[in-house]
């Protein structure tokens, strides 16, 4: 996830339980592009053991070649190139890439054609079930039979539906039963049940799991203890106490200025805070803060403080929170 799985959020997952398959954030591919040293970074340095694979987000076949030749030339240590076609921000799909290309089968085509034929090891693919319905999602998927797209992670929205519309698991299961390659579900699995469900209904091969990590950072380790019948690990409110500790750490590879760092590290706390107290309290006044201190206040008070350190961190985030005052902090 762009601005979320950092080289910080990595090696902070390396400590928490790391998924078995890592994405980096994209790098971004066009006529006079680089490799983003933040993201070069990160497969550098994840130290999680877990195969990583480079996301490119781009159209520009030439271009998207000569990336995956630098990548491989520079020797570093991915498992493979994965090809996002999901990302919705209008910014990124009006220059026809990310889910933009879901419009256009053909240009599709030629790009597995290409990165197939150049990526030595593993090509991947992330996708949505099509821009605006699944008029080309059967096309597609043929296409992915044909090129031998080593993996695919399916998004179930389209890509108008952004982050919020009804994810449509029934295109996984269609993919999962159809497509040659392995199938990784995605979309709105929150928790270890959730998983577990998801992972029956579909008849998929695994999950991926984007915004529930930030919530929960344990979720992997879950997932896995879950599966193979261990004893899951369950978080108390202290632990994510500690959590928030990690991530403001984290936030000094960000920026130096504390302004920047605790506006960054809201970005989890939105995400933590759905889980904490039912009327929100929490998330309304975490995203208040200007510094660090008053974020130790808020998240002593409501994750340590008064007996609330016991308590279990729900599996699901909670829902009707409406983030509200309600005292003085
Ligand atoms: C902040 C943010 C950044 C994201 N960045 C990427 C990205 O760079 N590449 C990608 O394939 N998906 C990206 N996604 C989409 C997620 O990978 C995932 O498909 C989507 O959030 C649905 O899964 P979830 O419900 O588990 O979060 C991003 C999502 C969010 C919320």
């Amino acid at each position: 996830m762009q601005d979320v799985t950092t080289l910080g959020f990595m090696q902070l997952l390396r400590e928490y339980g790391a998924p078995d398959l890592i994405f980096t954030e994209y790098f971004r591919v066009h006529g006079h592009s680089t490799l983003e040293r933040h993201i070069v970074d990160s497969i550098l340095f994840h130290n999680t053991d877990k195969p990583i694979f480079a996301q490119l987000i781009g159209e520009s076949v030439p271009d998207l070649e000569r990336t995956v030749e630098s990548i491989f030339s520079q020797e570093l240590p991915v498992a493979g190139i994965d090809l996002n076609m999901g990302c919705p921000a209008p910014k990124v799909y009006k220059k026809n890439v990310g889910g933009g290309l879901l419009r256009d089968p053909k240009k599709i085509e030629e790009i597995f054609n290409c990165l197939k034929k150049c990526t030595p090891n593993y090509f991947t693919v992330k996708m949505r079930i099509g821009f605006e319905c699944d008029k080309h999602f059967n096309e597609i998927l043929s296409l992915i039979n044909e090129y031998e797209i080593d993996l695919l992670s399916l998004h179930a929205r389209t890509v108008k539906g952004g982050y919020k519309s009804e994810v449509q698991y029934e295109y996984i299961k269609d993919a999962a039963r159809y497509l040659k390659c392995p199938v990784l579900a995605n979309g709105n699995i929150t928790s270890y049940i959730s998983a577990e469900q998801i992972l029956m209904d579909t008849q998929s091969q695994g999950v991926m799991i984007g915004r529930s990590s930030i919530r929960n950072p344990w979720i992997f380790k879950q997932i896995e203890q879950h599966l193979t019948g261990t004893k899951v690990f369950k978080p108390k409110l202290k632990d994510v106490r500690c959590y928030i500790n990690d991530l403001y750490k984290m936030t000094k590879e960000t920026s130096r200025d504390e302004r920047a760092r605790i506006n960054y590290l809201k970005k989890f706390l939105n995400f933590i805070g759905t889980s904490v107290d039912k009327k929100g309290e929490f998330l309304y006044y975490s995203r208040r803060c200007q510094n660090q201190s008053e974020i130790n206040k808020v998240a002593d008070r409501y994750l340590i403080n008064k007996g609330n350190a016991e308590l279990d961190y729900p599996n699901e985030p909670l829902t009707g929170l409406i983030a509200r005052p309600n005292c003085e902090i």
